[in-house]
């Protein structure tokens, strides 16, 4: 099977570090000519990449094609394609829907897919919608699968994984909070990333709890957890949140 990317950015280079740190079974990848330099690099670092010489010589050389590409260069682009209907389509952008995409593409054999960066690491959960089994086989080599079969509700999960830059900037804020106390930014930095890794880590451990007990179970009555938590919610800081996800959640 010869896979092939459309867009080669920040997505496609994530997918492909998974790809290649996996088991799966490929014969070629053709990744599109654009961005220059980074299809450049990966034919570099991995033997099987083959930059093609347009986006049509891409589909024409892969049974399986990945769009990654923004929304405003998708809707420019796909109607201008010849996809034939053997071909399987798997779309990683964004705000172009399902109805959209086979129009764009004439095609039927299409799948909406939301891939996180950590995907490289083969990590991090990835949305597949509607349910469809290649997909599922294919995505559960690179992180953890969840399948939605009614589109409208994977718009909650893109809303969810527009939070990476907030959730880093928190970290980077403890970070510089420390490193405002006196201590050194080597040490801050080294700190807050064990920190929050061990608590991101600590809610898969205990799975057979719920979070929000998880919540409960992580402070003691009149502790300093307590106390933060308290002086959090007081400062509106979680009523933010919810605003800021009912705002994004609009745009998709
Ligand atoms: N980044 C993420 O974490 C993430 C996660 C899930 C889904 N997505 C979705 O994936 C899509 C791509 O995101 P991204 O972050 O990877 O964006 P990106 O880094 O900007 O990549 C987009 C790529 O498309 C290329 N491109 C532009 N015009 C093209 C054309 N006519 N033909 C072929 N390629 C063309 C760009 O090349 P130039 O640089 O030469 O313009 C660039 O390499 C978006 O729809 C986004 O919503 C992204």
């Amino acid at each position: 099977m010869n896979l092939g990317f459309i867009g080669t950015g920040h997505i496609t280079t994530s997918v492909i570090e998974g790809i290649f740190k996996s088991k799966l079974k490929f014969n070629k990848v053709y990744i599109s000519p654009r961005n220059k330099l980074i299809a450049k690099k990966l034919s570099k670092r991995f033997k099987k990449i083959y930059i093609s010489n347009n986006n049509q010589q891409l589909v024409d050389n892969s049974h399986w094609i990945f769009l990654a590409i923004t929304p405003k260069v998708g809707k420019k682009i796909l109607r201008l394609l010849n996809f034939k209907k053997k071909k399987k389509i798997i779309s990683f952008i964004s705000t172009i829907k399902l109805k959209d995409l086979k129009k764009l593409t004439k095609s039927r054999n299409i799948t909406r897919v939301i891939p996180l960066p950590f995907i490289g690491m083969r990590k991090g959960p990835i949305i597949i919608s509607p349910i469809d089994k290649q997909s599922k086989n294919f995505f559960n080599h690179l992180g953890t699968t969840l399948e939605i079969n009614d589109e409208k509700l994977s718009k909650g999960f893109w809303s969810t994984s527009s939070f990476m830059a907030s959730f880093y900037n928190l970290i980077s804020v403890t970070s510089e909070w420390l490193i405002s106390k006196g201590i050194k930014k080597k040490e801050a930095e080294k700190y807050v990333r064990e920190l929050f890794y061990a608590l991101s880590a600590d809610t898969l451990n205990k799975k057979d709890i719920s979070l929000k007990q998880l919540v409960k179970v992580s402070q003691t009555p009149g502790g300093t957890n307590a106390f933060v938590l308290k002086n959090l919610k007081k400062n509106k800081f979680y009523q933010a949140q919810r605003k800021a996800l009912n705002s994004i959640f609009k745009k998709f």
